[in-house]
Parts: structure tokens; sequence; C-alpha cells
């Protein structure tokens, strides 16, 4: 069975004072009875990883990073290790954000030494992908996809299908408040975990998809009552302890 995961993706908000209070708010917020069916977690920006890593310490809410380098240690100004990531607990961390793709020009095949320089360190991957809307309006999705997944896995090993998550967000829903269809999300689900299966075999029935874009209280049930959506990785919406927690809440059926 995979459990539903839920991700608060902050990108580049937030005060070192707001963060903490907004998880202090989750804290509360959230049922302790959800954690049963609901894995939850925050992506923080980098800087507040270290204080949110010892309040999390003990609770059931993980902490994930953006990004990450791929070297260990060395002259990299500006970045930060895999290795940097444990030291602080980080569960999990997100690579290859369509932001980054688009913004900072990453390629597959730097989320590839991403994706095994952070399983290497024991920290889960949680790998996005997802076509523009050129791409889909010229019925390229699963061609922009399948290269994408291709090209961020080549060659890595997993031992367990906890060691990877997919997140499925396509760019144009991003943001937009335009959601896609949890039909339209299921087929490119679907069609992720055949190439997960064409990889890794059985293990791809339980490693966990996320869908990502305009993720809202209203629309995340309909989204993982689909067979291979499988959670949410939520932008806008995980900025306020009160839609985040209704999503944690209904994602779970609660
Ligand atoms: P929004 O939920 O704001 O559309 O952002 C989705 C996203 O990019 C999560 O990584």
């Amino acid at each position: 069975m995979r459990r539903t995961f839920v991700c608060g993706n902050w990108k580049m908000h937030k005060t070192a004072k707001e963060a903490l209070l907004l998880v202090k708010q989750l804290l509360i917020g959230i049922d302790a009875t959800w954690y049963d069916k609901v894995e939850v977690a925050v992506a923080p920006p980098f800087v507040y990883l270290f204080p949110l890593s010892r309040l999390l310490a003990g609770t059931p809410i993980g902490l994930s990073a953006q990004d990450v380098f791929w070297e260990g240690e060395g002259a990299f100004t500006g970045e930060v290790s895999p290795v940097m990531l444990k030291d602080l607990e980080c569960r999990y961390c997100i690579v290859g954000h369509s932001e980054r793709r688009i913004y900072f020009g990453e390629k597959d095949k730097d989320v590839n030494k991403k994706v095994r320089a952070l399983i290497s360190q024991g920290i889960t991957p949680i790998v996005c992908v997802g076509e523009r809307l050129e791409e889909r309006e010229a019925g390229k999705v699963k061609e922009v996809v399948e290269g994408q997944i291709k090209g961020a896995l080549d060659g890595v090993e997993i031992a367990s299908p906890s060691d990877i998550v997919i997140a499925y967000e396509p760019v144009w829903a991003i943001g937009t408040g335009k959601v896609a269809t949890p039909e339209d999300a299921q087929e490119v689900h679907a069609f992720i975990r055949e190439l997960l299966k064409s990889m890794w075999g059985k293990l791809a029935d339980e490693i966990r998809i996320l869908y990502g874009g305009s993720v809202k209280p209203d629309n995340v049930a309909s989204l993982v009552a689909q067979p291979d959506i499988d959670g949410a990785l939520v932008g806008g919406a995980s900025l306020k302890a009160e839609s985040f927690v209704e999503i944690v809440k209904n994602a779970g059926g609660f």
C-alpha cells in the first residue's frame, strides 16, 4: 500500500519568524490520527532548515530541501551538499522543479547527478517532471515526461520503493489556479508508473507519484482518489496553516 504523501513546497517565501510560526501551527493543526494515512513534509528555503530541523525533531512532520548540489563538499560557493542536508535530518529533497529548469537552466543530466548524490546519503529525492503548455497543446506530454523521467533516473539503482518519489507537475498548472483534471493527471501518472516498471520492475508498484500544480483544499480529494495519484506537492496553499492542514485532512479523507 502506498501511503498518501503531502509535501508543502514553500519556494522562496517567509521570514524566519514566519517559518517557525507556520510549522508550530501545523504541529497543532494536524490531528495526530491523520498521520496513519497521510505522511506530511515541509520544504522551506535552505536558511530555515536548521531551526526547523530542531523544531521538527521527534514529530511526525518530515523535512525536505528544495534543491541540492551533487558534490559532498568543496569550493562551490553558494551551494549546499547532500551531506549537509543529511546532517540536518532532511528526509526528502525536491529536485528538477520546473522553476529550476526554467529560471536556472537545470537539465535532466544535472537532476540525475542530484538524484544519485541524494540516494547515496539516504535522502529521498522528490523528482519533478511535467510539460509546458505549448508541449501539451502539441500533444507531446508523454514524450516530454518520458525524456525527463529517463534522463533523471538513468542508471539509478534503488533498494526500496521509498528511496524515490516522483512529482508530476504540469508547468501550466503551477501557480495559475488551473489544475489538471483528475483524469488527465491519472493518465500521466499511470504512464510514469509504466516507465518506472520498465526500470525497476515490481518495485514501481510501491513508488509514490505525487501531483503538483494548484492543489487546494477543495481539489485534493478528487486527485488522490485516482489509482496512481499518491499525494500532492503543494506550493501556494502550503504557505498558510489553515489551507495546508485542510489539504492534509482532505487527502486522508477525514
Ligand atoms: P502551486 O501549488 O502554487 O501551483 O505550486 C505547485 C508547485 O510548484 C509545487 O512544487
